[in-house]
């Protein structure tokens, strides 16, 4: 193996040391920034599951005790917690499709509610585990990001058993119009359906790249200006100095007949080392002329 030059030691270092702290600099930073965008989202989904809870909550306490004394044959659906929330749900997400609210059951009332598969996954999950009372993270939809918050929707009220017991129990009107084959046989304590909200990441995840790459770009100037400026000091001061001095070095010891060239630049260390051999260039040629000897 060949000894190292100064020049390669210290070029070599800086480079591995620039590397390292680009990469970890790029890398830390995109974890932070993709960590604070999925918080962010988290923050509007649960927000908006929510306010989707309060319609529930509203329709149940306010509008069905209301509705259920009018008694006359007709169905109002205005009177479905789940109608309620995902009608309010579809205006709200009217805008931006990619804000959407769902809640998809494995035997739901209305077919447009029966679970695909990513939601009969979530299900399932929830019903394996019932410690599970959240889950969160992002999926592709093909064209975006979507960040998505779930929770599974367990039966807790008697009330809603009128209309998802038994098709006998539940009023005749909404029979005639959901049939009696789906939506019912529901019991208390059952996860009967998961409350999905996805909000769009894709913007954010772009905005995150595009801050990473200005971030890289920006500490690879920087690194490659200390990289030429730190490599061209070091060759002004110590590495050509050097050189000179070990060429001069080498001249003094084979002869004393030639002035050999001492380098009059370079860092103080170098020009010490310099006056130092010189001067023992001048002693060893007198002693060697008091010796008789020819140099
Ligand atoms: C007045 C009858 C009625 C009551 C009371 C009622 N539901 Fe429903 N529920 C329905 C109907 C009808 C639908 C279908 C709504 C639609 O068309 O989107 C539905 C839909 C749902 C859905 C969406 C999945 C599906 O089956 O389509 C869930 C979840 C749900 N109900 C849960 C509940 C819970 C929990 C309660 C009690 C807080 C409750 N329901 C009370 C009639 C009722």
């Amino acid at each position: 193996m060949s000894v190292p030059t100064i020049r390669g030691v210290i070029r070599r270092n800086l480079l591995i040391v620039f590397l390292i702290a680009l990469f970890a600099g790029g890398g830390g930073f995109y974890l932070l920034l993709e960590h604070a965008a999925m918080d962010n989202a988290g923050q509007q989904a649960e927000l908006m599951l929510q306010s989707a809870m309060a319609v529930r909550g509203y329709t149940t306490k306010h509008i069905l005790p209301n509705f259920q004394k009018l008694n006359d044959a007709v169905f109002h659906e205005e009177t479905v917690p789940a109608f309620a929330a995902q009608t309010v749900f579809r205006t709200v997400s009217s805008g931006d499709a990619a804000y959407t609210y769902r809640e998809a059951g494995l035997n739901p009332t209305a077919p447009s509610d029966r679970a695909g598969p990513f939601e009969v996954d979530l299900i399932r999950q929830f019903r394996s585990d019932s410690n599970l009372t959240e889950m969160r993270g992002v999926i592709d939809s093909g064209r975006q990001r979507l960040f998505y918050l779930a929770r599974p929707m367990r039966l807790k009220d008697e009330r809603c058993l009128i209309c998802h017991d038994t098709p006998a129990r539940a009023p005749k009107a909404m029979l005639a119009k959901y049939g009696p084959n789906n939506g019912f046989g529901w019991h208390m304590g059952d996860i009967i359906a998961v409350q999905l909200l996805t909000v769009p990441v894709t913007q954010q995840f772009r905005s995150t790249l595009e801050l990473v790459s200005i971030l890289i770009g920006g500490l690879a100037l920087i690194f490659a200006i200390a990289y030429f400026a730190l490599t061209a000091a070091m060759e002004a001061t110590v590495a050509g100095p050097l050189d000179k001095l070990a060429h001069a070095a080498e001249q003094a010891s084979r002869s004393t007949s030639k002035t050999p060239e001492l380098p009059a630049s370079g860092a103080r260390e170098i020009r010490t080392l310099a006056e130092a051999i010189q001067r023992l260039r001048i002693s060893l040629a007198k002693a060697l002329a008091q010796l008789g000897t020819k140099p």
